[in-house]
């Protein structure tokens, strides 16, 4: 999906709604309002341990993390706060950036720009590490994303993210042409599929009172709660798409 697709779900009230209909997992008080409804805690905590250890290993004080396809900035600012780091977000999506900005924390700190995985329009050697939150996965051109990444980390800075198996992008020999080192594989199917259900029988079964509130405009979101579950003799989409993350280091 083009990033400028993502102007009309963040424009759209449904969305905000619907993430608050979500199974505990995706409505915990520490999540909700940080994603768009993938978020769970476990996968925060693990990301944050991760980006904690790569800038232990650095020696600047308030190293530069980036969010890349940041949305509207939350789960960078999370982390960010928690690493005593400074943030910059990139999204593609200019209604997400002015969402992240006019929530921006006046210290100056944090930063949220309109750029592309490809051309984030950041300098050369100054970001820390690195992280997308189902975002890095859309790449168009995913090598073109890891070569942009490797300019902007430091030497030895990280890049992690997570991705789907729907993407058939072979990120580790890509990440590995591109100067990466391929630290860590996680296998994350299990507790997404569990977690992806829940949410989607939900929404499913509140279809009658979603339809009656909103009309029309809930159905396209109704057809990819459908096409998840596999109703109506589809093929369940959930059962057959895998998550991963990977923790890559750059040479
Ligand atoms: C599923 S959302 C995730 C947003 C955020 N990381 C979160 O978890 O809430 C994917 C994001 O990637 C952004 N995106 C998609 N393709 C992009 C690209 N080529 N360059 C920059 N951002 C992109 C979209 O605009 C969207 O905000």
């Amino acid at each position: 999906m083009k990033a400028a697709a993502y102007d009309r779900i963040y424009g759209n009230a449904i969305h905000a709604e619907l993430a608050t209909l979500g199974p505990e997992e995706l409505t915990d008080p520490r999540v909700l309002g940080l994603s768009n409804g993938f978020l769970v805690f476990e996968d925060l905590t693990r990301v944050l341990e991760q980006l904690r250890g790569a800038l232990a290993a650095g020696e600047r004080e308030h190293p530069l993390l980036l969010d890349l396809g940041c949305g509207r900035g939350g789960i960078g600012r999370w982390l960010a706060t928690r690493l005593g780091a400074r943030l910059v977000g990139v999204d593609g999506s200019e209604v997400a950036i002015a969402q992240a900005r006019s929530s921006a924390s006046p210290e100056g700190h944090e930063r949220f720009v309109v750029g592309d995985f490809a051309a984030t329009g950041l300098a050369a050697g100054s970001v820390a590490a690195a992280f997308s939150h189902d975002a890095l996965y859309m790449a168009e051109e995913p090598a073109a994303a890891l070569a942009e990444a490797h300019r902007v980390l430091r030497p030895a800075g990280v890049l992690a993210f997570t991705t789907y198996s729907s993407v058939s992008t072979p990120w580790e020999a890509l990440a590995e042409r591109s100067g990466f080192v391929v630290e860590q594989v996680d296998e994350l199917t299990a507790r997404w599929r569990a977690v992806m259900r829940a949410k989607h029988e939900r929404r499913w079964s509140m279809r009658h009172v979603l339809r009656a509130r909103h009309g029309r405009s809930v159905e396209p979101e109704l057809s990819v709660t459908a096409s998840m579950l596999g109703l109506g003799g589809r093929r369940s989409a959930i059962e057959h798409i895998e998550r991963r993350s990977l923790l890559l280091r750059r040479g």
